[in-house]
């Protein structure tokens, strides 16, 4: 064990704390996690926590998920200003106008979006859970799915459904072009490729499979398959080495980096630790109101 890693451990100790991190972050944070995991997972985690404190590694949404579901803890997000530029592509006020606008369509709002936005939906959802919680309302409603139109279009086509699709996405996942895509899949033909659902559709179509980044573990740890072709953030590929000794891990290359997620360091984790920063705040009300539509997503 390392210096930072000692350091670590005997503060999560002395602060009865624990550390939740997401998949796309460095290698070296994932390793102290207690748990790593997709915003799926870890937004269940955060609710069965019961932890004095959680560190959360992962950028500001998932935080204050993790806030929203464990009010009684105190949620640390060592690096602040480690966003997601997607979830901020769905500002609250626009989302506030379009509700105006059409009173009676269905907001659905990919978990990658910010408290106050979650705040005026009407449903949750993780690329995991997507397809059913759509597919869960009633055919005659008009659904607004924000902020990601790329993840919104893959569903949409999956469903067979007319999707109103708010114009954002992920810029790291927006990245990996269909040529690439097609290029590696045929470098590698006996390969499974699989990539995330926040891709374009374009590159979708050239995938096996368009999964979550827990979806694509799970798929990897379970399959009889010894070669992969992956498709989404670079971080993903430290645990599913990990996990896959014998079977080959090619990424679609060049794999793209979330500058983000890659904020969190170690040392950031020694301060947050040691100081007890940055805690996430946020207003009891605005809690509750973004509470709900998270429960609804995981009781659905
Ligand atoms: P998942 O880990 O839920 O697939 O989400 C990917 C992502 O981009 C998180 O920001
Ligand atoms: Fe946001 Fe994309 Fe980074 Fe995920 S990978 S945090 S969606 S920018």
């Amino acid at each position: 064990m390392g210096r930072l890693e000692e350091q670590i451990a005997e503060l999560k100790r002395r602060r009865n704390a624990v550390i939740l991190a997401h998949n796309y972050v460095q290698g070296e944070v994932q390793d102290v996690a207690d748990f790593v995991g997709d915003s799926l997972e870890l937004s269940i985690k955060a609710k069965n926590a019961g932890a004095p404190v959680i560190v959360f590694c992962g950028v500001s949404f998932m935080a204050e998920t993790a806030k929203i579901l464990s009010p009684a803890s105190t949620v640390l997000h060592p690096v602040p200003s480690a966003g997601c530029p997607m979830a901020d592509m769905a500002p609250a006020e626009a989302v506030r106008r379009y509700k105006a606008e059409h009173p009676d369509a269905v907001l659905v709002a990919y978990v990658n979006s910010t408290a106050a936005v979650k705040a005026e939906v009407d449903v949750c959802c993780t690329s995991g859970n997507a397809e059913r919680i759509v597919a869960a309302i009633p055919a005659d409603k008009t659904i607004l799915f924000l902020p990601d139109q790329n993840l919104g279009a893959n569903i949409a086509r999956k469903l067979g459904r007319k999707l109103e699709l708010w114009p954002g996405f992920c810029p790291t996942h927006n990245r990996i072009m269909p040529e690439a895509a097609q290029r590696v899949r045929e470098a590698h033909p006996g390969a499974v490729m699989l990539v995330h659902p926040e891709c374009t559709p374009a590159v979708v179509d050239v995938a096996d499979h368009a999964l979550s980044t827990g979806g694509m573990l799970k798929f990897v740890r379970e399959s009889d398959a010894r070669a992969f072709i992956i498709g989404t953030e670079c971080g993903i590929l430290h645990r599913m080495r990990k996990e896959n000794p014998g079977k080959e891990l090619i990424p679609l290359a060049p794999l793209p980096t979330c500058p983000n997620m890659k904020k969190l360091t170690l040392e950031s984790i020694v301060d947050s630790l040691e100081f007890m920063q940055f805690e996430v705040d946020l207003a009891p009300e605005l809690m509750d109101r973004a509470r709900l539509p998270i429960e609804r997503m995981l009781a659905g």
